[in-house]
């Protein structure tokens, strides 16, 4: 049996930046009140002409760099979207067309806010059993299409991004454990409403947008990281004073603070990126990842813990060895 271990990461984030202030001019908000309520104060907005391949191919292309890979040997790629370019096919099938290389299992993973995760543990599972050696796992959302640009309890909390993983075979464990979980009863809570086989035509209309009961959903995420984070802990016998870095997924300041709180984690363990980022969705987690690894706080050697919640509800986590 093989481990897995990350060889490298990446990170690409669209140039326009939009800040709190911008949306004053667009729904009744104010930067104190999103800074206050989500520890947000600014988000990166694709370009019009700008696609979710776009963004999962750069990304792609920083992390072989880093793992010194090259795209040769990459033989899987899973893309964990919500925002794909097209119905079909799918985004991780169009990355590797762009890629230049072919014949390897390309498919896109969707389970929202915890996408990465997923991703993640299913690549893992191919490693580990011999079905790949080199994966490229890849988060990347462009929210600000499926925004609803009116409903200020929703617009302001999203941007677009995309983060990657280069995931190799390893004699030396990399991944300890990654945790799965969803319950689909909550859906009516955080959804987009409109689909294909339930309502093509209204994508043009509200219910193409993301409708949410955010407090519901707080409460839920606050439980469910707790409850996620204590099960991966026991399994793999660690404490949480031996992680290195906490890297949860970006929804909500709040939400990330009361989850290190209930683990006894001060702040300074835990990467921040929700206030440049808002929350990108399956993006978050492998670009704040990205960005703890450049910045020189996240070193190979640490015990790093993944936590993600998300529509569905879908929630997961994983403990690795960087
Ligand atoms: O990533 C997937 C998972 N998603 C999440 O984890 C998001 C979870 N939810 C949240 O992060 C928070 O619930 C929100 C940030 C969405 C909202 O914060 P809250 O403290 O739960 O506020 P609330 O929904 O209870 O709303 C409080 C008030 C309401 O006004 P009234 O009814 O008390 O008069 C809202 O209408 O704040 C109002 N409000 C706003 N005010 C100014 C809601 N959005 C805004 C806004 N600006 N943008």
């Amino acid at each position: 049996m093989n481990y897995s271990s990350i060889a490298g990461t990446g990170a690409y984030l669209p140039r326009r930046v939009m800040t709190n202030k911008d949306f004053e001019a667009i729904v009744d908000t104010s930067d104190e009140w999103i800074r206050e309520r989500t520890g947000i104060k600014r988000r990166h907005i694709a370009a019009e002409d700008e696609t979710t391949s776009d963004m999962a191919l750069e990304a792609a292309l920083q992390a072989l760099q880093m793992a010194k890979v090259s795209k040769e040997d990459i033989d899987l790629i899973i893309i964990a979207t919500t925002t794909p370019d097209k119905v079909f096919p799918s985004t991780a099938c169009i990355v590797q067309r762009r890629l230049g290389i072919s014949g390897f299992a390309a498919f896109d993973v969707h389970a929202a806010c915890a996408g990465f995760i997923y991703a993640l543990d299913i690549a893992n599972r191919f490693i580990k059993t011999g079905g790949a050696r080199c994966a490229l796992v890849i988060g990347a959302e462009i929210y600000s299409r499926i925004i609803n640009w009116k409903d200020r309890g929703t617009c302001v909390l999203f941007g677009d991004g995309a983060g990657a993983i280069v995931l190799r075979a390893s004699d030396q464990p990399g991944i300890l454990s990654t945790h799965i979980h969803a319950d689909g009863r909550h859906e009516e809570l955080l959804h987009v409403p409109a689909g294909i086989s339930s309502g093509y035509e209204q994508l043009q209309q509200e219910k193409a947008f993301i409708q949410m009961k955010g407090n519901e959903v707080f409460r839920a995420a606050v439980g469910v990281l707790d409850a996620i984070a204590r099960e991966t802990l026991s399994v793999n016998g660690v404490q949480p004073g031996d992680i290195d870095w906490l890297i949860p997924h970006q929804a909500n300041l709040r939400i990330i603070s009361a989850a290190a709180r209930k683990l006894d984690m001060p702040m300074d363990r835990v990467v921040v990126t929700v206030d440049e980022h808002a929350n990108t969705s399956s993006a978050s987690i492998p670009l704040a990842l990205d960005v703890a690894v450049r910045d020189g706080r996240v070193k190979r050697g640490h015990l790093l813990l993944f936590e993600a919640f998300g529509a569905g509800f879908t929630w997961g986590s994983a403990l690795l060895r960087f």
